[in-house]
């Protein structure tokens, strides 16, 4: 057993091809005991080619990976301590709930007594009581994906993998099991490593976020730091939304835009004088008014269009010939962002600290 502090998990230099397509490209990723990762990422960026790099399902063309400080590569699958519930769930169906769940356990030669106690203990855990004789058919979206969970958790695996585990659930039923998904893993004191589209998902789910782009990890960290200060252009706008700005330094090294006014920086976020740069604001982050907001970086603009959403309205408001605003205006006041209207004048605002440098501008 290595130190309890170590990362359970160390991938280096990891590179993957099919053909000649290289789909995962120099991956670094350490994953702490006790935490759940979520990789994010567009489709067909490697993100379930690299959980079944540390399953064992496919063989890495360079780099190490190791699990709790022990090198993986002789080491099959099957004797992995590691598990994946797949993006279909893959239950048996002519099985039994319970014959599911047991099926890993008699495949490893678990007495009947034994694989009845880890049975029992894995349909209390996934809230399955007396669902253990039916067959999947007659099982519920939801009932389904927490058979197909139970099923690798009964065999205690040091690293429990999910591919797109709610894709199948409708939206409704999707905060509930990501809510008891999350009960099991700190009550089990488990590592998850979570494969998902759906950022809100990755966000509520997740201690760290790996964000993938084309078979790279571009950035790692937990949610909101991902969220707050983006590596680079493509984390922002992949991860939320984000007004971007270009421009060049000035000599106080703030951002001067191509049409005159000045993105105010925090000093420590300065750019070199003339250099290029570009800045991200997110959208909660503006001040919209009909009075100036008197905050260090002002426009003023029309709203060109207002969407309700209940607790908060989404606003696109034109500052410019060429650049509209997207503003998230919480509606704090019983009426909401009835107040304001589609073509109304309005100021927008936002503070310096609100404005983000993006390294690759
Ligand atoms: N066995 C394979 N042979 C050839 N190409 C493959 C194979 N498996 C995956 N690929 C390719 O590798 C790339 C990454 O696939 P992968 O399944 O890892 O993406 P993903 O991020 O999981 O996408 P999605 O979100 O759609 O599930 C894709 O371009 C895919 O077509
Ligand atoms: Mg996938």
């Amino acid at each position: 057993m290595a130190d309890p502090g170590s990362p359970l998990l160390r991938i280096k230099a990891l590179s993957k091809s099919f053909g000649t397509t290289q789909v995962l490209k120099d991956i670094d990723l350490e994953v702490p005991r006790g935490s759940v990762v979520a990789l994010l990422g567009a489709s067909g960026s490697g993100k379930t080619t690299l959980l079944q790099l540390i399953a064992g399902l496919q063989e890495p063309d360079e780099g190490t990976l190791l699990i709790d400080g022990r090198d993986m590569r002789e080491v099959p699958a099957h004797a992995r301590p590691v598990n994946m519930v797949f993006q279909s769930y893959a239950l048996f169906p002519h099985l039994s709930v319970a014959g599911n769940i047991a099926y890993g356990l008699k495949a490893r030669g678990t007495d009947r007594a034994e694989r009845t106690r880890l049975v029992d203990w894995a349909l209390e855990l996934c809230r399955l009581e007396g669902l253990g004789g039916r067959r999947p058919e007659a099982l519920s979206g939801g009932q389904r994906q927490r058979v197909a969970l139970a099923r690798c958790l009964v065999l205690k695996p040091a690293i429990l993998l999910l591919d797109e585990p709610m894709a199948a659930l409708d939206r409704s039923l999707r905060a509930d099991v990501q809510r008891e998904l999350l009960g099991i893993q700190r009550k089990l004191g488990a590592t998850f490593i979570l494969v998902t589209h759906d950022q809100d998902e990755a966000m509520a789910l997740s201690d760290y976020l790996a964000v993938m782009d084309r078979g790279r990890i571009v950035q790692f960290g937990p949610p909101r730091h991902v969220y707050e200060y983006p590596a680079n252009r493509f984390v922002a706008t992949f991860l939320g939304t984000m007004n971007l700005f270009e421009g060049t330094g000035d000599t106080d090294g703030e951002l001067v835009l191509k049409e005159g006014p000045r993105v105010r920086l925090e000093p420590k976020a300065r750019l070199a004088t003339g250099a290029s740069g570009l800045v991200g604001v997110r959208p909660e982050k503006l001040i919209v008014s009909r009075e100036p907001t008197g905050l260090d970086t002002e426009f003023e603009g029309l709203i060109e269009q207002l969407t309700y959403a209940g607790n908060f309205s989404q606003a696109r408001i034109r500052v410019g010939d060429r650049r509209v605003l997207e503003a998230t205006i919480v509606n704090r006041e019983h009426g909401g962002a009835a107040a304001l209207k589609i073509g109304e004048r309005v100021h927008v605002g936002f503070a310096a600290e609100a404005a983000v440098v993006l390294p690759d501008g």
